[in-house]
């Protein structure tokens, strides 16, 4: 049945948060974004409005603004629930500016959690992510796996977000769930949007198309001697449609009362571990082409292996990661090769 709730986003023309924004759309939610597109473009409205044929409003505002972000809870006094994305994601530049990451991440975070209260929004889902868990080696990863010390700043960022949620969440009325990412790939299957690289491309996969495409000369392996099944790290790929649809079930989860606890988390992988060289075999198959690759040497502060326990998101969301590798690395391709031709 289509619902005619009102979901505030923050983050809303960044990568995962336009692919939400569409699904909640296509499922009759309205959507109203907030995001100062700081690391997003300005085409992003349009092409949601555009895709999903529904209207759908962004708020250009800093989350750090609080004065401004009350008048938007003003224009808007039917919101249910708040799905917070944003945020600067960046492990290497966290490891080089880490207090402009505390200061993005966290007063963005504190404000967001103060909006919620004031405005009394029932519902507050918040992006995690894998990182927390640190470098375990406990696999798969499950939700009572002891988180440890992040990598860098920016898993920092979420931890601390995460603990400061967990503080909160004991003394107030809101349901709050985080859901911890693992791999987030691929692209919208309209091919209009999916993920744009703010600067150099931290993530594997858009630095195997941007090498495919030309964009980069070869593509290294960081490390082919690992204890793996092939040398190659392992890792959690999951298709970004997929991590969409898990934001919009979280939030039902707790629009329908299912909700235990005021502090839920859900890992959100496959889990299914792929190593680099697996992901790389399933591009060329999608795209046709061999990729311009070398085996170079291993990176400092990689994990060896880490892919995710699922079943919780699966028995209580009923989430299910249905996209296969395939699908993931062809939606990626259709994209690389979009922002081409439009010169995005
Ligand atoms: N993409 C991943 O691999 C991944 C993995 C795990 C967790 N996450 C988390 O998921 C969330 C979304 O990630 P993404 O990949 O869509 O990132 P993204 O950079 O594409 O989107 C984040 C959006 O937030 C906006 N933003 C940042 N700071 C803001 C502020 N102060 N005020 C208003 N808007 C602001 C940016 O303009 C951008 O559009 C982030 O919290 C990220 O840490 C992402």
């Amino acid at each position: 049945m289509e619902s005619t709730k009102t979901i505030l986003i923050t983050g809303g023309c960044g990568y995962i948060g336009s692919h939400t924004a569409l699904d909640l759309l296509s499922k009759g939610y309205n959507v109203v974004s907030i995001d100062n597109l700081s690391r997003s473009k300005q085409f992003v409205p349009e092409r949601i409005k555009t895709i999903s044929g529904k209207d759908f409003i962004n708020y250009r505002i800093d989350l750090r603004d609080l004065p401004k972000l009350r008048t938007v809870l003003h224009n808007h006094t039917d919101i249910v629930g708040i799905i917070h994305f944003a945020a600067f994601k960046s492990v290497g530049e966290s490891v080089q500016k880490p207090l402009i990451y505390f200061d993005n991440n966290i007063n963005s975070t504190i404000n967001i959690l103060r909006i919620a209260e004031e405005y009394a929004i029932p519902n507050f889902v918040f992006s995690s992510s894998c990182s927390v868990y640190g470098n375990t080696t406990e696999l798969p990863v499950n939700e009572n796996t002891p988180l440890s010390s992040p990598e860098s700043p920016y898993g920092w960022t979420k931890l601390i977000a995460e603990q400061m949620i967990a503080s909160h969440a004991k003394t107030s009325n809101i349901n709050f769930i985080a859901l911890r990412y693992f791999n987030p790939v691929g692209a919208h299957e309209s091919g209009k949007i999916g993920e744009i690289p703010f600067a150099e491309p931290e993530n594997l996969v858009p630095n195997i198309t941007q090498t495919a495409i030309g964009k980069k000369g070869q593509f290294v392996i960081n490390g082919s001697d690992y204890p793996t099944r092939d040398g190659s790290c392992i890792r959690d790929y999951v298709h970004v449609m997929d991590i969409a649809e898990a934001h919009t079930l979280a939030l039902e989860f707790q629009m329908e009362g299912k909700q235990q606890n005021k502090f839920e988390v859900f890992n959100l992988g496959s889990g299914n571990g792929v190593s680099v060289l697996e992901l790389i075999h399933s591009f060329e198959s999608v795209s046709g082409a061999p990729l311009n690759y070398v085996l170079g040497t291993r990176r400092e502060g990689d994990v060896i292996a880490i892919y995710a326990d699922n079943k919780k998101a699966a028995e209580q969301l009923n989430w299910f990661a249905k996209r296969n590798l395939d699908q993931m690395m062809q939606s990626a391709w259709a994209w690389e090769q979009q922002l081409q031709n439009e010169n995005l």
